[in-house]
């Protein structure tokens, strides 16, 4: 008899999708993975993967009712902060309006844990040096504005349908797995570390900072930079919380520690032992100066204690990836060149 419990795993082909889908199965979890691909990869997936969006009700309504879902880990959604000003009405879309629609399909089918990945984006301006979950919710682009919007759906969820949840408020995502399988590979590279490896690979000719006029020690922004691993481990405390609890609980998942982007280059050019040349550009719109999280709540509640987050694990796992992955970028062109 099989009694393995299966989670759905939206979005479970993205970056911190597949690696906690990695750590699902690792775990003895049954996965079924639901993503539109718009933005993930198949060859991430290492489980059984339906190709389709949040959007289609049919799809959703079929799934609840062929499959026995335990549980429903929610990372499908948009989260390009710039891209959310310019064109919110898809952040509404994909973030609220399809995320009711799972909501719907669930709660109709009669399952009643949710883990939500939510972002430190819904606090918008630090009014302090550290952020616990009490900080006001202030968001100041879209893309936060949404993931707040479902944070409180999810509460009233529970109140009216008995919806367990935990949402996850992320800070900086980053690394890789360290057994070089899985990373990030994103279509439109926005997020720091990744730039800054391009720069040291040669990819991309100078790194832009954004800003060295912000009131932290060398001028740069800081950011609680936290490795994908103990994101994906996150998760997976997120839902041994919801097996012997029922209510709606918040957590930010992070490590309490700063560093400033001057100090991420630095720590880049020691570790790939290249050289990254830099360019100072004006701030761009919507950054915090710091983000940094008081991770107390999530260690002292669910036990989370990062592994792998610090600067040096963090680099050098994204960097063996990269470098992966620029070999692939290499050998493509090379191929298109000979075909011609
Ligand atoms: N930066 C540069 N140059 C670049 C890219 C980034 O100087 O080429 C700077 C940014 O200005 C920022 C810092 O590096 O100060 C980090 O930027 P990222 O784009 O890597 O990450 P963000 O802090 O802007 O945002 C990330 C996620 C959001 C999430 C937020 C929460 O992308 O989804 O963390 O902490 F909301």
């Amino acid at each position: 008899m099989d009694n393995q419990k299966t989670i759905l795993v939206t979005g479970g082909a993205g970056f911190i999708g597949s690696h906690t889908v990695k750590l699902l199965l690792e775990q003895g979890y049954g996965v079924l993975v639901l993503d539109n691909l718009s933005s993930g990869h198949a060859s991430a997936v290492k489980s059984q993967l339906i190709v389709g969006d949040l959007a289609d009700k049919g799809l959703l309504g079929k799934i609840f009712s062929e499959y026995e879902i335990h549980a429903v880990i929610h990372f499908a959604g948009s989260l390009i902060v710039e891209e959310s000003v310019l064109m919110p009405g898809k952040y509404f879309e994909n973030n609220v309006s399809n995320g009711l629609n799972l909501l719907n399909a669930m709660t109709a089918a009669g399952v009643r844990k949710m883990i939500f990945s939510s972002t430190a984006a819904v606090y918008g301006e630090p009014l302090q040096a550290t952020i616990d979950e009490n900080h006001p919710k202030l968001p100041i682009n879209p893309y936060g504005e949404t993931k707040l919007m479902f944070e409180k759906i999810l509460k009233w969820y529970a109140q009216a349908h008995d919806l367990s949840s935990v949402s996850l408020r992320y800070f900086n995502a980053s690394g890789a797995h360290p057994d070089g399988s899985l990373g990030e590979d994103k279509k439109i590279i926005t997020h720091l570390i990744p730039r800054v490896l391009r720069v040291a690979n040669r990819q991309q000719e100078v790194l832009q900072i954004y800003g060295n006029d912000y009131p932290t020690f060398d001028g740069t922004c800081v950011r609680d930079f936290v490795h994908v691993c103990d994101l994906a481990q996150a998760h997976i405390l997120a839902l041994n919380k919801l097996e012997s609890e029922q209510g709606n609980f918040v957590y930010n998942v992070a490590t309490g520690v700063g560093h400033t982007v001057a100090e991420v280059v630095n720590a880049a050019m020691e570790i790939t032992k290249k050289m990254i040349p830099i360019e100072y550009a004006p701030r761009r719109s919507g950054d915090p100066a710091a983000l940094v999280a008081d991770p107390a709540k999530i260690k002292t509640e669910l036990g989370f204690e990062p592994q792998y987050s610090d600067l040096n694990t963090i680099i050098s796992t994204s960097w063996a990836w990269h470098k992966k992955l620029f070999e692939r970028e290499k050998q493509k062109v090379l191929s298109l060149i000979e075909n011609k």
